[in-house]
């Protein structure tokens, strides 16, 4: 088979590290070795507080090995894909092997075009709906990696799972290893190479609205603003629960995201029930029988905010030029 140009391969790698992270940690490592493209686990980066059990990491090199993959398809290059392939090394996520050539569509190049726009919009949204078909292009887009998105309104579990977020802040906000980790991550400045930078926060809310983003992800520097009253929320689910799923569930989130952002809509996360143990075991209940829920998203229109500062593919790159033999 034909050999990708050297800048396919940056290409691919500058996609991949824009995919988002929690708090901005970047837990990954990429090696490439001809024509196979690794994405590792780094565990060096985890949030050892919010998440101990690498969980949220999972999620974040599946979306950083989404865009991957887009990127190469839509360079017209056919890709493999493998997750958590060798159990005996249980921090190689994805192995991505080029597979010959294939004619890169429309929706692929919208895609990957996108990566470089999709950023975690925390500020108000406006209230405005979002209409039926874009709810459905974002369930077809989970469904297409393996996942599912389930609308908290549609399924009658908005208020619990509201109510279970306010719950994990209030516990978070109470736990002062969980702000120590926080503040470290968070309130960075606007060139920092990884951590949230402060001008990616939002203002203060006006008043507690049904669902409140995380305390330390508010810029106090700015004056207080109403939110929208009832954001759309969607849980991302997997069918199966583990290490597998978790990576499987970062894919599918990544294709969701970048369906959002090529459609207009602002996202973000809402992560805090998934890391206080209680809260997250009233999750997996509230989901029995559909799925195991990996994240929530908060979905709608806004206003683009910044992208935020990404380490150079460089520091995070390891290039093999031979079995078990690192070049650099
Ligand atoms: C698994 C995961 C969980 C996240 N949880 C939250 C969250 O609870 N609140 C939040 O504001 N951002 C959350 N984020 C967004 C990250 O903070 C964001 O991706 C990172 O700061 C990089 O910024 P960007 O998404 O704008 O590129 C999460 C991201 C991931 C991948």
């Amino acid at each position: 088979m034909s050999r990708p140009l050297p800048d396919v391969f940056d290409q691919a790698l500058a996609s991949a590290v824009r995919a988002p992270s929690p708090h901005n940690t970047q837990p990954w490592r990429f090696v490439v070795e001809h024509d196979v493209i690794e994405v590792w686990l780094d565990r060096e980066r985890l949030l050892t507080v919010a998440d101990p059990h690498a969980r949220e990491a999972r999620l974040a090199c599946g979306a950083a090995a989404f865009n991957l993959v887009i990127c190469l398809r839509a360079n017209g290059l056919a890709a493999t894909v493998r997750m958590l392939p060798d159990r005996t090394r249980p921090d190689l996520a994805v192995v991505i092997r080029l597979d010959g050539n294939q004619k890169a569509t429309a929706l692929e190049r919208k895609l990957a075009e996108a990566v470089f726009r999709r950023h975690t919009n925390r500020r108000p949204l406006l209230d405005k709906e979002v209409p039926p078909a874009l709810r459905a292009a974002l369930k077809s887009a989970a469904l297409s990696e393996g996942g599912q998105i389930e609308y908290l309104d549609a399924s009658g579990r908005y208020t619990t799972v509201a109510s279970l977020v306010r719950q994990a802040e209030a516990l978070q906000a109470g736990d002062l290893d969980f702000a120590a980790e926080a503040a470290f991550w968070t309130h960075r400045e606007l060139d920092s190479p990884d951590g949230v930078p402060k001008i990616a926060s939002g203002p203060p809310p006006h008043s507690h609205g049904i669902v409140s983003l995380r305390a330390s992800h508010e810029n106090q520097d700015l004056p207080s603003r109403e939110y929208e009253q009832e954001p759309l929320l969607g849980a991302l689910l997997t069918r199966d629960k583990g290490p597998h799923a978790e990576v499987r569930a970062g894919m599918a989130m990544q294709r969701v995201l970048l369906t959002a952002t090529a459609e207009g809509l602002a996202t973000s996360f809402l992560s805090q029930p998934f890391e206080t143990p209680r809260t997250r075991e009233s999750l997996d209940r509230l989901f029995a029988g559909l799925g195991q829920p990996h994240t929530l998203l908060r979905i709608g229109y806004g206003y683009p905010t910044r992208l935020t500062g990404r380490r150079p593919v460089a520091d995070v790159l390891t290039q093999r030029t031979g079995p078990d033999v690192p070049a650099s």
